[in-house]
């Protein structure tokens, strides 16, 4: 029986990859995100039989439920949740960052993928289903300027776990994949600079959407018994930044 995914932000990068996989590999995927052309032209390249779009802000919660609500009939039983949409915005520190830049990430982050999470999990549980959250390397590991998105990103590899705890008995399967550098929009919408996104990618041979795709294919597929906690991933190219001393100047 053909199952289906619903995968918020699939208008770029990791989510959008996603939707691909999974398409690929047979599923049929309800695709959310604020760019109408974006999805549209998804649907054109693998199906209207295959990918719902879903034009929302996930901020916007109301609409959010309502897009739900409206899901034709094939789409509407969900066996997979990708929470994928998300966001950073901003490297400066802590005392210079921007309070609006920190309230999106934190709605965004966190306040719409726990909404999000809420609302599909009676379907997700009837349907004995699976939830893959994008947490990241930044929910784990600390690096200057990270501040709220790192927040953010612990908060949603913990969630994860604690879904887990909550939903035993259940046969629910809940994984938190954590990356570390991929390249995708992802750094243009953080500094709002393609120089500077080009700039942290360039020669640093970084993961792709795919990769990571790949990963939540492989867990939507293992078998019903096995649950992938969580996974970390990073490109060969990338380690631990470590401790900094700041000195007494002689
Ligand atoms: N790239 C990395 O190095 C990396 C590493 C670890 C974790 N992650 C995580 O991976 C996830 C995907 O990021 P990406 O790297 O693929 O970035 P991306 O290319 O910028 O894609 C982000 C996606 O999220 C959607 N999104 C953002 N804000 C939204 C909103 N308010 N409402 C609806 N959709 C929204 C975007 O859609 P619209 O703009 O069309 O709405 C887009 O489809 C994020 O959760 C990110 O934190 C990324």
């Amino acid at each position: 029986m053909t199952k289906t995914a619903f995968v918020s932000g699939a208008t770029a990068g990791i989510g959008k990859a996603t939707v691909v996989a999974l398409v690929k590999a047979g599923w049929r995927c309800v695709a959310t995100g604020r760019r109408k052309e974006r999805l549209d032209a998804l649907v054109a390249e693998l199906g209207a039989d295959k990918v719902h779009p879903c034009v929302f802000d996930v901020r916007d919660g109301e609409t959010m439920d309502a897009a739900i609500a409206a899901l034709p009939a094939e789409f509407a039983g969900i066996d997979l949740l990708v929470n994928n949409a998300g966001l950073a915005q901003g490297l400066a520190p802590a005392q210079e960052a921007d309070l609006d830049d920190w309230q999106t990430m934190i709605d965004t982050n966190v306040s719409a993928m726990v909404r999000l999470t809420r609302k599909l999990l009676p379907g997700l549980i009837e349907r004995k289903g699976a939830i893959v959250t994008i947490g990241s390397v930044a929910g784990s590991y600390i690096y200057p300027g990270g501040n709220v998105y790192a927040g953010s990103k612990a908060f949603a590899n913990h969630f994860t776990l604690a879904l887990r705890a909550d939903l035993h008995g259940t046969g629910v399967r809940v994984t938190c994949i954590e990356p570390g550098m991929v390249e995708t929009e992802f750094t243009m919408v953080r500094t709002g600079s393609q120089q500077a996104s080009d700039d942290l990618y360039r020669g640093a041979d970084p993961m792709t959407a795919e990769d990571i795709a790949d990963t939540v294919l492989w867990i939507a597929e293992l078998p019903p018994h096995l649950n992938i906690n969580r996974i970390e991933l990073m490109p060969v190219t990338q380690d631990f930044a470590g401790f900094r001393v700041a000195r007494d100047k002689d």
